[in-house]
């Protein structure tokens, strides 16, 4: 690091608040801060805004109906189609222009550009394909893919025909797979036949196979996107009902099919996510409400205008994905980018290579993604020409200031603002974060509620807290883009997200109260810190996973009699999986059984949830009442100091675990 680097390291590590770039101000798509008086003034009309973005065939009769809370409606009957929405509206302005900028893996330096004529015909030859293989409207169809062009394709050519897509992240395992398709009761599946990750092919179809095994119904028709190259495939053969997506597509070269008029409140996906029981949650997103939120955040946090190149990281197999790379950047009429790689390969400095070759205008990240970065070192970024970039935005866990700074320094030269931005899969897009051409920015926080929004952090009797205490986030009031229930399951859908804060026996929507299951606080000026589940939900690397879940995985493997999961502090991955396991009598804790253990939970749920570590014991810290002390594992995994352990059945267990922590 050079000298001027150390001084304004030093200079902002002091700093606690940061204005936002004047340069930006002057350019944002919102700058006037009377919004946040205005929106709670017309509340719920306020969201007008949103819908305004939309193009409608059908204009709709009542912004909010909210008259059997919490199961709210939106812009009633009001009739529209997200994939004339995200491609034939542009057509005329912007045929010509990129719509996805997809940047594979560098296995034959092949990136292909998809104008948004080029996508439309792609999205209208895909559609009628399904359509031929017999899906129809209200089909639920399961994707299972990686980052590559057939996704958002068909994602957006579901859209078209009205199916309800079901994306499942290429990382799960074959068994989430199954699970998912059951739940769904879906009979439609594309996958692909495998991938590049880090130039070595992976075989995809094999997992997919082995989840359609698992798939209790029958299962009509599997499209298979080819992405290996010659002689990179496995030597699969299709059955009956698998076909490769590209022979189906050919078929339909030139077709056109009509987008067809959906109404406001007609599912356009579902999304399962981990929650405190075993089995995820599939969360419902709307036509109308989801679109609209997805498209106004994108353009009052995001600041996207139509002539951007704008970049997400994530992947579209989890929300930020589809709300942030497909549906509200197409809904504008940018240019979205879709990498297929990961940061690291064939250099660490990869991103800033895109960034720069694109000219990328925004970049919207992890908090894992940076803390790696950082600790890769600036020369990475350093090497290249970043000043394209006017927005810096994270998501998925908390940021740290130290991280903060890093970004704002070294990716975004202290010219960009930063946008922490907190939400879930459940609110379909940002809740909280400071509109940046408007709000200055505290490094750490989230920053206060999006203007429209009633967020209040309250005790356990639901009383709001002072400011600089520690209590629960909720969100008072509805919002367009809110899960509408979980899937066939209301009654879940009251208890995990309502029964905790409202009247359930009451009509009165004042009476209703979202509960996003997180901790938090808030500043004397409204900033709010989010500091993390309070559920038994871990956060690795961003990712939602359930304890319950993991622990059901290892239960499953022979030879376990009990198993608890607790997340220990991890310097890349925010939260890391450890596993506290009781063996049968007969069996021994070796480094075979570690590594069954480790695989079960591999095969149950995927690689993102493999344990950092497994520690056998005799016996777990329960309270007199049976209770598994959970807290006290996490402080063992940590390493920390221990509280009181005197209310403990068997407090002399306790040090017998902590030893083999640190042996480890
Ligand atoms: C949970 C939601 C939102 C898309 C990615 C994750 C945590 C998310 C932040 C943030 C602190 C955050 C919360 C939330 N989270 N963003 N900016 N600051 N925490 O979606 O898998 O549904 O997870 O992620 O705990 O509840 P998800």
């Amino acid at each position: 690091m050079s000298e001027g680097d150390a001084e304004l390291e030093a200079r902002l590590a002091e700093q606690e608040e940061f204005e936002p770039p004047e340069s930006f101000v002057e350019q944002a798509n919102v700058s006037d801060p009377d919004i946040y008086d205005e929106f709670e003034a017309e509340w719920p009309d306020c969201w007008e805004a949103a819908a305004e973005l939309l193009d409608w065939y059908e204009g709709y009769d009542q912004v909010l109906d909210d008259s059997n809370p919490p199961f709210y409606k939106w812009f009633t009957d009001g009739k529209l189609n997200v994939s004339h929405n995200c491609l034939d509206r542009h057509l005329d302005e912007r045929g010509d222009e990129a719509a996805i900028e997809w940047v594979g893996e560098p296995v034959e330096e092949e990136n292909i550009t998809y104008t948004y004529e080029e996508l439309h015909r792609e999205v209208n030859e895909c559609a009628a394909a399904l359509e031929e293989m017999g899906v129809g409207e209200g089909d639920v169809v399961t994707m299972y893919m990686p980052m590559i062009p057939e996704l958002p394709i068909a994602m957006l050519a579901c859209a078209r025909i009205g199916a309800p897509h079901s994306v499942v992240f290429a990382g799960f395992s074959a068994d989430a797979l199954a699970t998912r398709m059951n739940s769904a009761d879906s009979e439609y599946l594309i996958t692909c036949d495998g991938y590049y990750r880090r130039g070595d092919p992976l075989d995809h179809l094999k997992k997919a196979n082995e989840g359609l095994g698992g798939v209790e119904h029958d299962v009509e028709g599997v499209v298979v996107a080819e992405r290996l190259m010659d002689g990179d495939g496995f030597g699969h053969d299709y059955a009956d009902n698998q076909h490769a997506y590209a022979d189906l597509v050919a078929e339909q070269e030139g077709a056109e099919v009509a987008p067809v008029e959906r109404d406001a409140e007609d599912m356009l996906f579902l999304m399962y996510t981990s929650g405190t029981t075993g089995k995820p949650k599939g969360v419902k997103h709307t036509t109308a409400g989801y679109l609209a939120w997805a498209t106004w955040t994108s353009q009052a946090v995001l600041d996207i205008k139509p002539e951007d190149t704008y970049f997400c990281s994530a992947d579209i197999g989890w929300i930020t994905g589809h709300s942030y790379i497909v549906y509200g950047p197409l809904s504008l009429g940018t240019t979205t980018m879709m990498y297929e790689g990961t940061p690291d390969y064939p250099e660490r400095d990869r991103l800033w290579q895109i960034i720069e070759d694109y000219e990328a205008t925004q970049l919207y990240t992890a908090p894992t993604a940076i803390r790696a970065f950082m600790k890769w070192g600036s020369e990475f970024p350093d090497r290249h020409d970043l000043s394209s970039l006017r927005l810096l935005g994270t998501v998925g866990e908390p940021i740290n200031p130290r991280a903060w700074k890093w970004y704002y320094q070294h990716i975004g030269d202290e010219a960009c603002p930063v946008v922490d931005t907190w939400w879930q899969t459940e609110t379909g897009g940002m809740m909280i974060t400071g509109l940046p051409g408007i709000k200055k920015m505290k490094p750490g926080s989230a920053g206060p509620p999006l203007p429209g929004l009633d967020v209040r952090i309250v005790d356990t009797k639901g009383e709001q807290v002072e400011a600089g205490r520690a209590g629960y986030l909720t969100v008072q009031k509805p919002w367009p883009g809110m899960l509408r229930t979980l899937y066939k399951n209301d009654e879940r859908f009251i208890e995990e997200y309502w029964q905790e804060y409202s009247d359930t026996d009451s009509s009165d929507p004042d009476d209703w109260v979202y509960f996003p299951e997180d901790g938090a606080k808030i500043d004397d000026e409204g900033y709010i810190t989010v500091l993390g589940r309070v559920d038994d939900v871990l956060n690795v690397s961003g990712h939602r996973l359930g304890t319950m879940e993991i622990e059901s995985a290892i239960v499953g493997v022979e030879g376990v009699a009990e198993a608890a999961v607790v997340g220990g502090d991890h310097e890349i991955k925010g939260e890391a999986v450890y596993a506290y396991v009781i063996l049968e009598d007969g069996f021994e804790g070796s480094d075979e059984m570690r590594e069954e253990i480790i695989e079960g939970v591999e095969d149950a749920i995927g690689p993102i949830a493999r344990p950092e570590q497994v520690v056998f014991t005799p016996e777990l810290p329960k309270t007199r009442s049976g209770k598994i002390m959970r807290r006290l594992l996490e402080q063992i995994a940590n390493e920390e100091e221990l509280g009181d352990t005197t209310t403990l059945r068997n407090p002399e267990i306790v040090e017998d675990i902590q030893k083999q922590v640190q042996d480890d």
